[in-house]
């Protein structure tokens, strides 16, 4: 037995905000004192190699990960302390810090991954746990201060990135609790919304805000090295599901952001797919079909999964019959107004700025477009005015002259 080394590990899930990113809280105890704190969230990007192709995933690092006190460590026994957090079926991130006195800085970032999870990583031809290091961290602070940076931050390692953010962590602690006194970020002081300095270490920057407009994506896929399928849109998913914190069925909009999707997607003569994946927790897939006969294409089906936090169950939306976005092959389709595709009762894509082409693509360029009829008609909308002013003018010049004609006419009578 071994007294001197009385290892706790707490961890507290941080609350999930709704439909939001959720931060995590680590703590790594020894003999009663803590000596690192940590309160994050993380997405991971990971790329792997499937039978024929590398694949990347994104993977965040659910509320569920827990600090692994038996790899975790305060450092008294010479080593470097640590912070290793295990979540899934065996992956972990471990953070190693090192000071010279003054200052303490994340000295190795660890990723490891199992690529037997096949729901996280399907189709892996390996079945290895995989290792992946990043020693340039830029993590560091002043000793007895806090670190913070709410903003971002993607730290590379050879097969994978980690992405920061809401982070706040401190080690070599002087109490239980982490210092009041931060060191902030440099992405936080440049950043053009960096909340103010003053913002204690518990409290979490309020997220309901409604979406606007989402950005612009544009998806490809590739068969045989050609892309077989474009499209360029903005998405936004309304969606109605039980919210866990809410107790109630509530309806969300939330925007697809480009930025953080990952694209997949098959294409067959007559059939063409495209699979967007946000996170491990979102899929969203598009099924274009076409027929030969006709030589028209449309949207047949649409899926969604998702696994939000706020979820009372995961959710899932499926109609393989859809007829929308329909054209002819070798044009591409553009709608740029906003369009509503209902999937379900409880799921509909809202579309904008769209312009697809699922079939007969010669370059990597869409083809001549057929616009929808909602833009047709709004088109038609200015020249219409325009007839009508056009209209208006010709009245009143012609009652102007009539009337000239009138008074003209009085005159020559007087
Ligand atoms: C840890 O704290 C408990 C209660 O505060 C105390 O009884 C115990 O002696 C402490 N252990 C050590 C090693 O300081
Ligand atoms: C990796 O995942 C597989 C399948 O989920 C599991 O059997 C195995 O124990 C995991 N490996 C580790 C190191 O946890
Ligand atoms: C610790 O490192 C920083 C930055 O490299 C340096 O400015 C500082 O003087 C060092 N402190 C000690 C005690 O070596
Ligand atoms: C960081 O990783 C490198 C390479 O594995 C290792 O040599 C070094 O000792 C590690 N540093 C710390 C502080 O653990
Ligand atoms: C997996 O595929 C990659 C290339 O696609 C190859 O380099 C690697 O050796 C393969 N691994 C296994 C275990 O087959
Ligand atoms: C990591 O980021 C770099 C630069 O943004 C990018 O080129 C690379 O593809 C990314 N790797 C993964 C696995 O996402
Ligand atoms: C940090 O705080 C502890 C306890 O308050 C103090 O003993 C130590 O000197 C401080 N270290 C620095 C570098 O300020
Ligand atoms: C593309 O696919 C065709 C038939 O499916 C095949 O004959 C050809 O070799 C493939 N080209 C490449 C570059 O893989
Ligand atoms: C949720 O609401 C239902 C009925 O509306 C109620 O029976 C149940 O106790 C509530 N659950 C919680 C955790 O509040
Ligand atoms: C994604 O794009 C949005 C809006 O353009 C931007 O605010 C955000 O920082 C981007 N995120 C990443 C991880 O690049
Ligand atoms: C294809 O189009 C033709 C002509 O419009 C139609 O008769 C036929 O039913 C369509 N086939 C399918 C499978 O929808
Ligand atoms: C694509 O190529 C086919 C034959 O290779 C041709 O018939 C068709 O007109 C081309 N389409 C475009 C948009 O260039």
């Amino acid at each position: 037995m071994e007294p001197s080394r009385l290892l706790a590990a707490v961890f507290i899930a941080g609350m999930a905000v709704v439909g939001c990113v959720q931060a995590v809280t680590f703590e790594v105890k020894e003999a009663n004192s803590t000596c690192i704190k940590a309160d994050f969230s993380a997405l991971f990007s990971i790329t792997y190699s499937t039978s024929s192709s590398k694949t990347t995933v994104q993977v965040r690092l659910p509320d569920t990960a827990t600090v692994d006190a038996r790899s975790s460590s305060c450092g008294t026994g010479g080593s470097s302390p640590s912070l290793v957090a295990v979540f899934g079926r065996g992956h972990a991130l471990g953070l190693t810090f090192s000071t010279n006195g003054s200052l303490y800085s994340v000295a190795n970032l660890t990723l490891q991954y199992n690529l037997s999870d096949t729901l996280i990583f399907p189709g892996a031809n390996s079945s290895n746990v995989v290792t992946d290091l990043s020693s340039s961290v830029g993590i560091w602070a002043g000793i007895n201060t806090t670190y913070r940076c709410v903003s971002p931050t993607t730290f590379r390692a050879e097969l994978s990135n980690v992405t920061f953010s809401d982070m706040r962590l401190e080690a070599y602690m002087p109490g239980n609790e982490l210092s009041p006194t931060e060191s902030v970020c440099a992405a936080d002081k440049t950043g053009p919304t960096a909340p103010p300095t003053t913002a204690t270490p518990t409290t979490k920057p309020p997220a309901p805000t409604p979406p606007g407009m989402p950005d612009r994506g544009s998806y490809s896929v590739n068969k045989n090295g050609t892309i077989c399928l474009l499209a360029q849109m903005g998405l936004q998913l309304n969606i109605s599901y039980v919210s866990r914190s809410q107790n109630k069925t509530i309806q969300d909009l939330v925007n697809v952001a480009p930025n953080q999707t990952v694209t997949s997607g098959s294409c067959d003569a007559n059939r063409a797919t495209l699979v967007l994946t946000q996170e491990p927790a979102t899929t969203l897939s598009f099924t274009f079909t076409l027929n030969s006969t006709s030589n028209k294409y449309h949207l047949s089906g649409i899926v969604l999964t998702a696994n939000w936090s706020d979820m009372a169950t995961p959710f899932s939306a499926r109609n393989l019959s859809l007829n929308y976005l329909q054209s002819s092959v070798g044009y591409s389709y553009m709608c740029n107004a906003e369009q509503t595709l209902v999937v379900e009762s409880t799921f509909s894509v809202n579309t904008f700025k769209l312009q697809v082409q699922p079939f007969g693509i010669n370059t990597t360029q869409f083809a001549t477009a057929e616009e929808c009829q909602i833009d047709q008609d709004q088109m038609l909308i200015p020249i219409i005015v325009g007839a009508a002013l056009a209209g208006l003018v010709l009245i009143v010049l012609i009652a102007y002259l009539i009337g000239r004609k009138r008074s003209h006419a009085g005159y020559q009578t007087m």
